[in-house]
């Protein structure tokens, strides 16, 4: 029996139990302390250095501080990208705000600059007013199309949110993913690019921002000796042993970079003969993703077989594969948003599957893996 391949497991360098040691060996076993102020600086570090970090219990958390900071409160209006995960979208809800949903382009997979123009104008008309915010997000790590989406958005003076909790590591025209919007978010889950178990972080713009994230994150405790309340607060920070993770897990950041990089490279050399598949691979040199996820189109008309009998196929030769997110406009629960749809995100939808990737994941995997997608679509 061959070992089942999983989509994209955590993997630790060895370092993170001496951080978790000292913070035990020191009783700094609460959500602030020496992991903490370590995990954030090292994540500047990584990011450029200009921007400030505040560590949180996760991306989710750091999406709802990012809205509460740009000021959305009960009735605005946030565009935010169709197509990704739940977590892009659920804060927008928790404010009392409205979601806009704005679907893809073709080349990046990520909001659509055309579509996102439309959104707005529209929106002015029908409102009166401007969309208070916008959430782009680097999907699977691809960069989005920056330049376009922030010269929209200055155009109307909107606060652009940028979701990189899957797009730690990936680079546009040079520039980290998560620090070319007013806000950045990265989130620590268990298979992204580094864990913290679970966690994510607030990427800010100003000292300022930054203390005002740990503000709200932190219950919004005025500086007084008794606790004292004049707004509500969260609890959202960090904890110093998930830091301690995280800062084992920046140890080995670059080489999981590199890794992922790899996979992606041996998927599109193992599959540029299979016919009717498609490997998602940048448009261009500037954007330099991190494939934190590697993903394929699948064209039935020549495999003569869809994505979910080529995922059946894989599961079944223990090979864990999952479709690729179902957009949020067709989601149930936001089906009376207001959406800006091309059919991008629906094809992807139909037509795309996620494959293993990540520092879990060999070479020979990757040779059996598309070993298997050959056998599914060679067989009746
Ligand atoms: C695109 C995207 N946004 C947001 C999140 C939320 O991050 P977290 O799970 O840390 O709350 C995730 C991952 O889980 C994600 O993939």
């Amino acid at each position: 029996m061959k070992d089942r391949i999983y989509l994209c497991l955590a993997h630790m360098s060895g370092r993170e139990m001496d951080y978790i040691k000292e913070a035990f060996d020191t009783n700094w076993v609460v959500p602030l302390g020496p992991n903490v102020d370590g995990f954030e600086k090292e994540l500047e570090a990584f990011l450029g250095g200009d921007r400030y970090v505040s560590a949180l219990s996760s991306g989710t958390a750091a999406i709802h501080l990012a809205l509460l900071l740009a000021g959305v409160g009960v009735d605005d209006e946030v565009v935010c990208q169709s197509f990704t995960f739940a977590a892009s979208a659920n804060p927008i809800l928790y404010q009392g705000a409205k979601p806009v949903f704005v679907d893809s382009e073709e080349d990046t997979w990520n909001m659509s600059p055309r579509l996102l123009q439309q959104a707005i104008e529209e929106r002015i008309d029908a409102t009166g007013r401007a969309p208070k915010a916008i959430i782009v997000v680097h999907l699977y790590g691809m960069p989005a199309k920056m330049d376009e989406i922030m010269s929209i958005a200055r155009n109307y003076g909107i606060t652009v949110i940028e979701d990189a909790a899957e797009a730690l590591g990936s680079l546009y025209n040079g520039a980290q993913c998560g620090t070319m919007g007013d806000y950045g978010i990265l989130s620590f889950n268990g298979n992204k690019m580094i864990t913290t178990s679970g966690g994510g972080a607030l990427v800010c713009p100003s000292m300022q921002q930054k203390q005002k994230a740990v503000f709200y994150s932190t219950q919004a405790r005025e500086p007084f000796p008794h606790y004292q309340h004049e707004q509500i607060g969260y609890n959202y920070r960090m904890s110093n042993i998930c830091a301690g993770i995280g800062r084992g897990q920046m140890t080995i950041l670059d080489e999981h970079i590199a890794w992922h990089r790899h996979t992606a490279e041996l998927y599109s050399q193992l599959l540029a003969g299979v016919d009717g598949v498609t490997l998602h691979i940048a448009p261009a040199d500037k954007y330099a993703s991190n494939y934190w996820l590697n993903t394929i189109l699948i064209d039935k008309e020549i495999t003569g077989k869809d994505r979910e009998q080529l995922r059946l196929h894989l599961d079944a030769e223990g090979i864990e594969t999952r479709p690729l997110w179902k957009p949020m406009h067709l989601q149930p629960v936001h089906s009376s948003a207001v959406a800006y749809v091309n059919g991008v995100s629906e094809r992807l939808f139909d037509k795309g599957l996620c494959l293993p990737s990540g520092p879990c994941v060999s070479d020979d995997d990757i040779y059996r893996i598309v070993g298997e997608i050959k056998r599914c679509f060679s067989t009746k």
